[in-house]
């Protein structure tokens, strides 16, 4: 329970402004495995990275990214009802090539860019809860690849 607060509690100013975050998220997810930028075809050739990161359709699937963080934390109490999206959300990236490996980097972005955003807030309990829900997401994503 603590932990759901924690987590409501910090998305309450970050998902007001998703894409300004989600873009700091992907910058870091980008750095850390450059290599990942290819998997959006509509990204390619493109240099210096930040480039890309402003593509209409990149960003577009920044906040789509972040509506699912957004919908998983309006779920915390019942994540269990977003098993089937998650499913095939997991389906349809292994469709474009995206390893399950390549999700523990963005859980470490994921954590990046909440460091960054909440400054003194970003607490070892807030860390760990964060991690503990998108372990779920992440979870349920990667049974998509079973299948
Ligand atoms: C779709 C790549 C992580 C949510 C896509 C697409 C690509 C892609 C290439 C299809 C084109 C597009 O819609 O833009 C990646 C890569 C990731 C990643 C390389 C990092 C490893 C995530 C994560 C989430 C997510 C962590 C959410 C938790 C979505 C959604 C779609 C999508 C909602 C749209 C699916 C649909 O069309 O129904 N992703 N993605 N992605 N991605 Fe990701």
């Amino acid at each position: 329970e603590k932990d759901k607060e924690l987590i409501r509690g910090s998305w309450e100013s970050l998902g007001k402004n998703k894409v300004p975050h989600g873009v700091i998220m992907f910058s870091r997810l980008f750095e850390l495995e450059p290599a990942l930028l290819n998997l959006f075809h509509y990204n390619t050739n493109c240099s210096p990275t930040q480039d890309c990161l402003s593509s209409p359709e990149f960003l577009d699937h920044v906040t789509k990214v972040m509506l699912v963080i957004d919908a998983a934390v309006s779920h915390l109490d019942d994540l269990h009802t977003l098993e089937d999206f998650l499913l095939n959300l997991g389906k349809k990236h292994q469709a474009v090539g995206v390893n399950t490996q390549s999700f523990v980097v963005v859980g470490e972005s994921l954590l990046y860019m909440l460091q960054c955003s909440l400054g003194q807030g970003y607490t070892a309990p807030l860390r760990q809860a964060w991690l503990n829900m998108y372990s779920i997401v992440v979870a349920a994503m990667s049974r998509g690849w079973a299948k």
